[in-house]
């Protein structure tokens, strides 16, 4: 099996996300973050408790992230994911239990990494906000993290927030900015992978591939199926058509097959390849700030200190997350 810590904004496709990890036999998630991003972090926090008790998974250790941003105040997107985060999904609705407070999201990835040595898999699916707080206080989790897979940026590609910006960076571009710092040392054993919109917009949820994955129901998948119509609604209503970018739990999917080849899994998918590069954020432009920009012909002259997803599988994707999922959730 493969260790995983996810740190996510929930979120429609966080929600994706979350529900095929928890349904992959061979996963085993030690931690969740809940990050403030698509919704508040308190909300954040209800719907992965939601979506962990529909799941009948409790168990699973989770932690409040920080309010906000490094360096700016917190923006959420209800036009795309919905006043709750999670469209029109009726998730159990829990209030944040008393016991937790914000910033433990940081401890939790030390806590995780440091307890599981060379064997976690860091998955971040919302804004680098406590990945980087936890770097800060303890820098040595880049020697002690195994992976790395972070869903942010548009590399040489149209932004989906700003003209040159994705929206988890441009939720927090500074910690994004602190995360790349952290990893400008040569010598590592791994680098974090960046999967950019310019990939992750080639994983387009049709609703031939809704209907596949939701017939049968159960209450899990009648979740996903709800919170996937208001996602439709919204790439509709801007213009992309009645379909779904679903960047996360093709993230996730990548992670954990390569994790798993890694460890010699022959039934593992090839799900994308990536580039070694120099990877930095624009935080000062007046038009650019938040822009992820990868100097692939080293004019810099720095150290590399990243990875950029620049290929995708979308149909292996869809046909290994549609089988998972519906193998354990299906009624
Ligand atoms: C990213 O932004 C969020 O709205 C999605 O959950 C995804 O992580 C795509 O830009
Ligand atoms: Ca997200």
């Amino acid at each position: 099996h493969i260790n995983v810590l996810i740190d996510c904004d929930p979120g429609i496709d966080d929600l994706l996300a979350l529900t095929y990890a928890l349904a992959h036999p061979q996963v085993k998630i030690k931690g969740l973050v809940a990050s403030g991003g698509n919704t508040t972090t308190e909300q954040v926090a209800r719907n992965i408790r939601g979506i962990l008790e529909l799941a009948g998974r409790q168990e699973i250790p989770w932690e409040l992230g920080a309010a906000h941003p490094l360096a700016q105040e917190l923006e959420t997107t209800p036009e795309t994911h919905g006043p709750r985060g999670v469209g029109y999904a009726k998730l159990p609705d829990r209030t944040t239990p008393t016991g937790k407070s914000h910033g433990e999201g940081a401890r939790l990835w030390i806590d995780t990494v440091s307890q599981h040595p060379g064997e976690m898999i860091g998955i971040v699916l919302g804004p680098t906000t406590n990945l980087a707080l936890a770097l800060q206080q303890n820098p040595s989790i880049v020697q002690k993290l195994k992976a790395l897979y972070i869903m942010g940026g548009a590399i040489n590609h149209r932004g989906n927030t700003m003209p040159t910006t994705e929206w988890n960076v441009h939720s927090d571009p500074e910690a994004l900015h602190s995360v790349l710092r952290a990893y400008s040392q040569p010598g590592l054993s791994h680098y974090p992978v960046l999967c950019p919109l310019d990939c992750t917009e080639s994983i387009v949820m049709t609703p031939g591939h809704r209907q596949a994955l939701v017939a049968g129901g159960g209450t899990v998948l009648e979740a996903v199926d709800q919170a996937l119509e208001f996602y439709m609604q919204f790439h509709e209503s801007d213009g992309l058509g009645y379909i779904a970018h679903v960047h996360d739990p093709y993230v996730t999917a990548l992670a954990i097959n390569d994790a798993l080849q890694d460890i010699g899994d022959t039934d593992a998918h090839i799900l994308g390849s990536s580039t070694q590069t120099v990877l930095d954020v624009e935080l000062d432009g007046k038009l650019t700030r938040g822009q992820t920009i990868a100097d692939w012909l080293g004019r810099w002259g720095r150290e590399p200190n990243g990875r950029v997803l620049t290929s995708t599988e979308p149909e292996k994707f869809f046909a290994h997350y549609i089988h998972t999922v519906r193998a354990a959730y299906a009624r």
